[in-house]
């Protein structure tokens, strides 16, 4: 799941030396990573700013999914250092992804930026910002086996109060073949469940309603005493084992009174005894994020999804059996290598039987490195697949009005967000099925758990009132 958007660092603005603006491209990862930098830079002096001019230290916490993402960043960077000509101490440093990707390449070919630090070695950040002051080179792209920053208390960047992310786990181990975060991000490690639940009694205590809990293929975590899930055969003694499912069961069971929530499930590794987990705790919301990528299991097969469409769709059978009227969303890729018309109708045709509340959808971004770049050939037109993603995104469309008129006349729990971007008299918020909701503010307030009655929708809102 992306959300190609800001992070403002929101702070007081105070009078201090040390100024940090941190801006964050791509997945809830990266934003929930940005709110650990800060933490670790806490310690050193720096608050958080939300002008870039008033910044001594200005961090981008990169994306490398598609190379619009790159570019959308590089362009980013180059803006920053006009602030340089006005500022000349003031640091720029890449974080995450592209990071990782681009190495040493950002400051020796470019020379775009002064540092460059990958995703598991935000703790090195004090360090290298020395090594920048002093006019050396400063760059740690090392990837870890056992990071999972589990004892930094992130600092709430942008925070509404209300809703959270909480990493539970790194890295991927999936290897799909278009895919460029098993690259970036590394191996999948899992973080300790007592730090988890730590951090959010902590949240739950200072008054938030939902968590997100974050990690590329959420299904897959297992804590086994830490380290790599690749490494877990060569281990002799395993203290305690915690899956999802368990994980779920304490959260929901020990924070009765917030929403969980999760993001993202992987086809081939969601279970069934976490739809069971999910059915039996009210507070577990009724919504699952299963990115498909494509209908066709030819094309899945040459993706290494590891599943077939029939094998996705059996899992989408018993999500509607264990979880009546679950919230279903997809991510889908059109135009990936080889696919044919047929291919793309398979798609259609899958999403015609799921009738997924809303998508993510994407053409197809060859990455470097990736088995489909070094192996099979991109070899659909950029028309084509821009085409075929018109045509999947307005059938999403059609499905999303359909799944929302069939909410209208009935009554949901809301979780008040805050205030409408569109009316200031109005709030917004989530139901369980994670679709937005908008209404007139009566007297509730933000953080607010409210029955609305739903009126009217668009494919993108509900509509209601405060009952
Ligand atoms: N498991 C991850 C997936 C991260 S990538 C998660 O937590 O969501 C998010 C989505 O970006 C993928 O599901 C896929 O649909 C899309 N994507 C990844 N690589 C891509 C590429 N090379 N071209 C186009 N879309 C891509
Ligand atoms: Fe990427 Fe597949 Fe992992 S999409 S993040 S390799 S599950």
């Amino acid at each position: 799941m992306l959300e190609d958007s800001l992070i403002k660092a929101n702070p007081k603005e105070e009078a201090t030396e040390n100024k940090l603006y941190i801006q964050s491209y791509g997945c809830q990862m990266n934003f929930a990573d940005s709110e650990i930098v800060a933490s670790i830079l806490k310690k050193e002096g720096y608050t958080t700013t939300t002008d870039s001019q008033q910044a001594n230290l200005i961090l981008i916490n990169t994306c490398s999914i598609r190379e619009k993402a790159e570019q959308t960043v590089r362009k980013r960077i180059k803006d920053f250092k006009k602030n340089k000509r006005k500022n000349k101490d003031l640091i720029i440093g890449i974080l995450g992804c592209m990071a990782e990707r681009l190495k040493s390449k950002f400051l020796e070919e470019e020379k775009l930026v002064d540092l460059v630090i990958g995703p598991d070695a935000y703790r090195d950040l004090p360090k290298l910002i020395k090594k920048t002051q002093d006019g050396r080179k400063a760059v740690n792209v090392i990837l870890s086996k056992e990071e999972t920053y589990a004892d930094i208390n992130p600092i709430r960047l942008n925070s509404n109060g209300v809703t959270a992310f909480v990493s539970i786990m790194r890295g991927c181990d999936n290897m799909c073949s278009f895919c460029v975060v098993p690259f970036t991000r590394g191996r999948e490690r899992s973080r300790d469940p007592k730090s988890i639940l730590k951090e959010i009694h902590q949240l739950n205590k200072s008054g938030f309603k939902e968590v997100t809990l974050l990690g590329q293929n959420v299904d897959s975590y297992l804590w086994f005493g830490g380290g790599a899930k690749k490494d877990l055969k060569k281990k002799s003694s395993i203290s305690a084992l915690t899956d999802f499912a368990t994980l779920l069961h304490k959260i929901a069971s020990n924070n009765q009174n917030i929403r969980i929530r999760f993001s993202t499930s992987n086809p081939q590794d969601m279970k069934d005894d976490v739809l069971k987990t999910i059915a039996k705790h009210e507070n577990i919301c009724n919504y699952i994020h299963l990115p498909v990528q494509s209908g066709s299991s030819k094309i899945l097969q040459l993706m290494n999804r590891g599943h077939t469409r029939e094998w996705y769709l059996d899992r989408i059978t018993s999500i509607n059996k264990y979880i009546p009227n679950c919230g279903l969303s997809s991510d889908f890729i059109t135009g990936f290598c080889n696919e044919t018309e047929d291919d793309h109708q398979m798609t259609l045709s899958l999403m015609e039987k799921v009738k997924y509340h809303f998508s993510y959808m994407f053409y197809y971004s060859e990455r470097p490195n990736t088995f489909a770049e070094r192996k099979l050939k991109d070899n659909v037109a950029e028309e084509v697949k821009k085409r075929r993603l018109q045509e999947i995104i307005k059938l999403q469309q059609t499905h999303s009005l359909l799944r929302n008129q069939q909410t209208v006349g009935n009554n949901y729990e809301v979780l008040i967000e805050g205030v409408s971007k569109k009316s200031e008299n109005k709030f917004f918020g989530r139901t369980t099925y994670n679709t937005v909701v908008v209404f007139n503010k009566k007297t509730a307030n933000v953080g607010d758990f409210v029955n609305v009655k739903i009126n009217d929708c668009t494919s993108a809102t509900l509509i209601g009132e405060i009952i």
